[in-house]
């Protein structure tokens, strides 16, 4: 059901790839909202074709950039310009590790790899806000969310050197945040929980992460379309002064120490077997 929260509002949407993309997901959710905005994907991804139906769903044109590219970031932006003027939110939910998707351990990484991580998953961030700003692509009031991990806190072996660019990730976003919080603008991380989509399920070991926090979570783990609809009250006028938060969006996994039934659990897979 639509609250038309964001009624007459343009936006730019990094990210989506598939249908269980978190920024797919967004998409329609803004979509059903009343917002219209451009889908933006690196070309390698665009050329599987699967974004052109959402594209047609949504009205939504589709901006090839891959945001390793200062120049394509640069044109992405004076399009969004041309076309609108200026833009009310943004999405970021970009994030690839290449040390992750060829099994290096972390401390074997890639050094080249690494830096692409860095480079993708996070300083992406800076490149997108820095050309937005330079372009006159934000408008006054604006919202910026990018999605984060909760190994930017803790120590998740498994998400190796993502944990890394998700704690800059989440620094660069206090720090753009403070520079354009004069004009009102916003710029916050959403911390999502495991979610089944490609980069999650691409990660060796995802389905023992995704269930740990699933029985851990009081609520359980939050799906991508709850995810949209969270990010839907960020891009909204109902949080014109939340900024520079990273705020989690996990179903209490970030709080909550053990659940009940892992308790349980864990007493009955151990029993006996204390010296
Ligand atoms: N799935 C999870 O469990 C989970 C949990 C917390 C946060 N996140 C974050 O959510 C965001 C979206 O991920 P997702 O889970 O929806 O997976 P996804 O694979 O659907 O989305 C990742 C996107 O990044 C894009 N991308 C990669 N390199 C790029 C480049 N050079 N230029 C432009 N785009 C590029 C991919 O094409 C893809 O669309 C990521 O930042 C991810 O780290 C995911």
């Amino acid at each position: 059901m639509s609250h038309n929260l964001l009624k007459g509002k343009k936006g730019i949407i990094f990210g989506a790839l598939d249908e269980r993309s978190i920024a797919w997901r967004v998409a329609l959710a803004c979509h059903r909202e009343g917002a219209s905005f451009a889908l933006s994907n690196a070309p390698i991804a665009l050329r599987l074709g699967t974004l052109d139906a959402l594209s047609e769903q949504t009205g939504a044109p589709v901006i090839p950039c891959d945001v390793s590219d200062d120049a394509q970031v640069a044109e992405l932006m004076q399009k969004s310009k041309r076309r609108w003027g200026g833009v009310d939110f943004i999405l970021h939910a970009i994030g690839m590790s290449p040390n992750i998707r060829k099994s290096k351990p972390y401390e074997g990484l890639n050094y080249k790899w690494y830096h692409q991580t860095l480079e993708i998953s996070a300083i992406s961030l800076h490149k997108v806000l820095h050309f937005a700003n330079e372009e006159g692509v934000l408008n006054d009031g604006a919202s910026v969310l990018a999605l984060s991990y909760i190994g930017a806190q803790r120590i998740f072996s498994k998400y190796s050197d993502m944990n890394d660019a998700k704690a800059l990730l989440e620094s660069i976003a206090r720090n753009y945040g403070s520079r354009l919080a004069p004009r009102g603008i916003r710029v916050n991380t959403i911390s999502q929980g495991p979610t089944k989509t490609s980069a999650g399920t691409g990660i060796k070991g995802f389905d023992g992460m995704y269930t740990f926090a699933e029985k851990i979570a009081p609520l359980g783990n939050p799906s991508a379309d709850e995810c949209a609809d969270y990010c839907v009250t960020l891009f909204s006028d109902l949080t014109r002064k939340v900024t520079m938060q990273n705020l989690f969006h996990d179903g209490g996994f970030a709080t909550a120490g053990i659940s009940e039934e892992m308790i349980a659990d864990l007493e009955a897979l151990y029993s006996g077997k204390d010296a």
